[in-house]
C-alpha cells in the first residue's frame, strides 16, 4: 500500500511517501520522497518560539507536499484518484498548535482523497526509527525481547521496556528537563546557537580528542538513585553557578573555559545516561538495546553505550538510528504508522476525531 507521512510536533515539517508491505515484524519499505524542512528561524532566538513554528509549518506542508509527489511520481495520479491508501500523522506529543497544523493538513487531505488517517505517536516513532534508512528500502526485523530503549530528545528522556512487540513500559524518566533541553541551555549560556546539543557536542570532542582534562567537576544527579530515574535541571543549574565563578573570579569567559565547560556538562550527561541504562540492561536481562531521539546522534553516547553492550555478557545487540533519522522526520512516523494500522487490524478513528495531545504518553 500507499502511504503518506506527516511530521509538524516542533520544529521540523516532514513529508514522506512510501509503499510499504508485510507484517508486523517483517514490514518492508519503500521511501517514494522524503522532505524535511528544519526552522532556521528559531535560532536566533534560543528555542523555539510555538507561533512562529506554527506558521512555519503552515507555509511548508502544502509546498512538501506538492515537491513529494512530483518526486514520487504520484502526482499525475494524485490529480485524478488518491495517490496514497493512508495517511499518518503525529498527534502527540509535541507543540498543541504545531501538531495540529499537520492534523488539519491531513483531515483536509483525507476529505479530498477519501483514505483513513493513522495518528501515530510521535515518540513509538523515535522508538522505531533505527529500522529506517534515510533514502531507499528497508525492513522492519525481529528483534529479541526483552527490548529496551533509551529515548533521548528535546522534550523526553525515557527508558522504555518492550517485553512483547509493541508494548511499552516506562521504567524510568527524567524528573524534570529533557537531556536535549539541558544541552539546548548549556548552549545558550555559553552563546553557542539553538539547538544547542550538536555545538556542545563538537567542544567537547575537541577536548577529548585532545585528551584534556576539565579543571573541574560537576555533578552527576540521581547518579546512585535505586530507581531508572534522572535529573537534568539541578546539572544546568551548577553550570550556571560555575560560569557566574568563572567570571567573577577572572571576567569573561575565554574560548578555553567554554570548550572546558562543555566538556564536563556532556560528560556528566552522557554518564547519569549510560550509568542507569547500564543498570536496567542487568536488571531486566535485556538482548535488544535501541537508543533514540535528537540527542541519539551524540558521538560520545554512542561510544559510551557501544561500550556497555560489549562488555556484557548477555550479549546486547545495539541499534541506533542513522544520523538523518535520529532528529525529528517523518520517515519514522511512516514506519509507526504502518505498523499500527496493520496491529489495529487497519481500524482507525474517524478522521474528524482526530485531536492534538501535547502531552501523551507512551504508556503509563
Ligand atoms: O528528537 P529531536 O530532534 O526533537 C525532539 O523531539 O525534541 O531532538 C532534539 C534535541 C535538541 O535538544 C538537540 O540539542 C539535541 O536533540 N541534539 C543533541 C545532538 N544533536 C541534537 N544533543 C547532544 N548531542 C548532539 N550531537
Ligand atoms: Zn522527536
Amino acid at each position: 500500500m500507499k502511504i503518506l507521512s506527516i511530521e509538524s510536533s516542533c520544529d521540523d515539517t516532514g513529508i514522506t511517501f512510501f509503499e510499504a508491505k508485510g507484517g508486523l515484524q517483517t514490514a518492508d519499505f519503500k521511501v517514494l520522497s522524503d522532505n524535511l524542512s528544519s526552522q532556521t528561524i528559531h535560532n536566533q532566538y534560543g528555542g523555539v518560539y510555538p507561533m512562529l513554528a506554527k506558521r512555519e509549518h503552515k507555509i511548508n506542508l502544502p509546498i512538501l507536499l506538492e515537491k513529494g509527489l512530483h518526486e514520487s511520481k504520484l502526482f499525475r495520479q494524485g490529480l485524478k484518484s488518491a495517490p496514497v491508501d493512508l495517511i499518518c500523522v503525529t498527534s502527540g506529543p509535541g507543540l498543541e498548535m504545531c501538531l495540529w497544523e499537520g492534523i488539519l493538513f491531513a483531515q483536509e487531505l483525507a476529505k479530498k482523497w477519501d483514505v483513513p488517517i493513522q495518528p501515530v505517536n510521535h515518540m513509538e516513532g523515535h522508538v522505531l526509527s533505527t529500522f529506517g534508512k534515510n533514502k531507499g528500502k528497508f525492513k522492519v526485523t525481529k528483534l529479541k525481547t526483552p527490548i529496551l530503549t533509551l529515548l533521548v530528545s528535546g522534550g523526553h528522556t525515557q527508558l522504555v521496556l518492550t517485553k512483547k512487540w509493541m508494548q511499552y513500559e516506562i521504567i524510568g524518566e527524567s524528573m524534570d528537563d529533557a537531556v536535549g533541553e539541558a544541552f539546548d541551555k548549556v548552549a545558550r549560556m555559553l552563546g553557542l546557537p539553538y539547538p544547542g546539543g550538536p555545538h556542545i557536542s563538537k567542544l567537547a570532542e575537541a577536548e577529548r580528542a585532545a585528551g584534556k582534562r576539565a579543571p573541574f567537576i560537576l555533578p552527576r544527579p540521581m547518579l546512585h538513585t535505586k530507581n531508572f530515574d534522572f535529573s537534568f535541571s539541578g546539572l544546568k543549574t551548577s553550570v550556571l553557578y560555575l560560569i557566574q565563578k568563572i567570571e567573577k573570579e577572572n571576567g569573561e569567559l575565554t574560548e578555553q573555559d567554554k570548550a572546558s565547560i562543555a566538556f564536563e556538562f556532556e560528560n556528566a550527561a552522557i554518564e547519569c545516561l549510560v550509568y542507569k541504562t547500564a543498570k536496567a540492561i542487568e536488571k531486566y536481562k535485556i538482548k535488544t538495546l535501541v537508543v533514540a531521539g535528537g540527542v541519539a546522534a551524540n558521538k560520545h553516547l554512542r561510544n559510551e553505550m557501544k561500550k556497555v553492550t560489549q562488555e556484557n555478557k548477555q550479549k546486547v545487540k545495539l541499534l541506533f538510528p542513522t544520523m538523518e533519522l535520529a532528529r525529528d522526520n517523518s520517515v519514522m512516523i511512516g514506519i509507526a504508522g504502518y505498523l499500527n494500522y496493520i496491529k489495529n487490524k487497519k481500524k482507525v478513528p474517524k478522521p474528524a476525531s482526530i485531536r492534538a495531545e501535547g502531552r501523551m504518553r507512551l504508556a503509563k
